[in-house]
């Protein structure tokens, strides 16, 4: 079987963000090819749409699905739901041609500074999922909270129980993969 691949996405743009950093541990436990795609896009414009089509951006975005084995989403949470850029990269992609995350196995971690690690953030975004048709996985849960105290100065989590959380999550999420490319190939 050729190596898998996995599309991350964060929904936080800023650099010291701990959801990437949880999203980058997530991704190490990927068995395959790793990439990160760019939730920097214009905002959703019908206008913008009927002038261009996709923007590039989006475009790029769209295509890097389109070649993923599997996706995983780092979902910050901001008052108590999934940031805007989230949704905005949402619906977008949700204007592509077919349903480009129709099957595609999905993994949800979330980092926050509440104590609950996101439990609300992460319910609204598996809803604003549904509509685009991924797989998206239930367990385990990964819900860092009060997360700026659960990383190291390298972006590594400290607490075993999180590593374990993330580490079966991700074997979950590559078997999804696994299993998706047989299917398609037979
Ligand atoms: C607009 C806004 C709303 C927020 N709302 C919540 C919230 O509802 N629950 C929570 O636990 N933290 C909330 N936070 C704090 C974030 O969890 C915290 O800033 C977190 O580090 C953001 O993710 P990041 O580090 O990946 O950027 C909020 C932060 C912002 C900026």
């Amino acid at each position: 079987m050729n190596e898998l691949k996995l599309l991350c996405l964060c929904g936080s743009l800023r650099k010291a963000s701990l959801n990437r950093k949880l999203m980058k541990q997530a991704a190490a436990c990927f068995d395959g090819r790793v990439e990160v795609g760019d939730l920097r896009l214009p905002l959703y414009d019908g206008d913008l749409e009927d002038a261009v089509g996709l923007p590039e951006a989006v475009a790029h975005l769209v295509e890097q699905i389109r070649e993923a084995d599997a996706v995983l989403i780092a979902c910050p949470e901001y008052n108590k739901a999934p940031p805007g850029v989230l949704k905005n990269a949402l619906d977008w992609i949700s204007r592509a041609e077919g349903h480009v995350l129709q099957g595609k196995p999905v993994a949800i971690v979330s980092a926050t500074a509440g104590r609950a690690g996101g439990e609300r953030t992460q319910s609204v975004l598996r809803l604003m999922l549904q509509p685009l048709r991924g797989e998206v996985l239930t367990h385990p849960e990964v819900l860092v909270g009060s997360a700026s105290k659960e990383f190291d100065e390298t972006g590594a989590l400290l607490s075993e129980r999180y590593q374990k959380a993330v580490a079966a999550l991700m074997a979950r999420l590559t078997e999804a993969a696994r299993v998706r490319v047989r299917r398609d190939a037979a």
